[in-house]
């Protein structure tokens, strides 16, 4: 692995767990609390180095991990957190190579998770409505893959600023997945995209919506769906400190559903 460079983005932690984001610029400087830390004396390190503020406090240095990255990006619509984007990937079955379809981008939080889970050979096309959400994403996109990300992995991306409910004009989709407030409305052309045995995945944060879905799913397009399951990921930190051992008394309850569907095809 290769020391850090110039133009390369790092978190600073310091003793308390604060974070702070940086990108790394010769000859520049950083100031906070703990007093000014020079980017000269950053670039060059190890990832995960720890080094001593102007005013001898303990920082450690690392690059961002995606889920670090994702949770201080900026944000332009809601992003799904990374607990869930976690579970989706699995979820979903994201494979090297696969033809990925999401709606919509918002600020491009799972885009780049998906990017980076299809690899080099695998596509991600994304529609998103709002241009001003399209061009957060981007610009979050392109950060992680210039900035954080050290291999050049990602798949290929495709961002259009267009409507999923008008329709779907990619075909043999291995994978749709969904994080918009009506997803019942992109089932037909869900049915047109995606390959049989391809996956829809869709997540929504009321139950009214996932009712709503599968109840259209059964009624409508029960030949060419198969509900897969209905999920919420719940995430607990524990604190340890001293001689205490606890969970955390504040964590991030609900988020969202995720719904699964597989696609078949009807025989007689
Ligand atoms: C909750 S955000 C998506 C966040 C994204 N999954 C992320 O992790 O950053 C929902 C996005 O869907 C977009 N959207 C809503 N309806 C849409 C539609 N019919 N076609 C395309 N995009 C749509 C909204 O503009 C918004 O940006």
């Amino acid at each position: 692995m290769q020391n850090l460079k110039e133009g390369e983005l790092v978190h600073l932690i310091d003793k308390r767990g604060r974070r702070y984001q940086l990108l790394l610029k010769a000859g520049s400087s950083f100031s906070s609390t703990h007093g000014a830390i020079s980017h000269d004396d950053i670039i060059g390190l190890e990832d995960g180095s720890v080094i001593r503020s102007s005013l001898r406090d303990s920082i450690f240095v690392v690059r961002p991990t995606l889920a670090e990255y994702i949770t201080k990006m900026r944000k332009g619509a809601q992003i799904i957190y990374p607990k869930d984007i976690a579970v989706i990937l699995m979820l979903a079955d994201i494979f090297p190579g696969a033809k990925v379809l999401e709606a919509g981008t918002g600020s491009g939080a799972l885009t780049t998770a998906l990017l980076r889970a299809v690899g080099k050979d695998g596509i991600v096309v994304s529609y998103e409505k709002n241009t001003e959400f399209q061009a957060v994403a981007q610009k979050n996109i392109d950060t992680f893959f210039g900035k954080v990300e050290r291999t050049d992995c990602s798949g290929e991306l495709i961002l259009k600023e267009q409507d999923v409910y008008q329709g779907i004009e990619e075909k043999e989709l291995d994978r749709i997945l969904l994080d918009l407030s009506e997803p019942w409305r992109v089932l037909e052309h869900a049915e047109e995209s995606l390959l049989n045995g391809g996956i829809l995945l869709c997540y929504n944060p009321t139950v009214l919506q996932i009712y709503k879905l599968s109840r259209r799913l059964e009624l409508r397009y029960g030949r060419s769906f198969r509900t897969m399951g209905i999920y919420e990921v719940g995430l607990r930190e524990w604190e340890i400190k001293d001689r205490s051992m606890r969970p955390e008394h504040k964590m991030i309850a609900h988020t969202g559903f995720i719904f699964v569907a597989r696609k078949c095809t009807a025989r007689g």
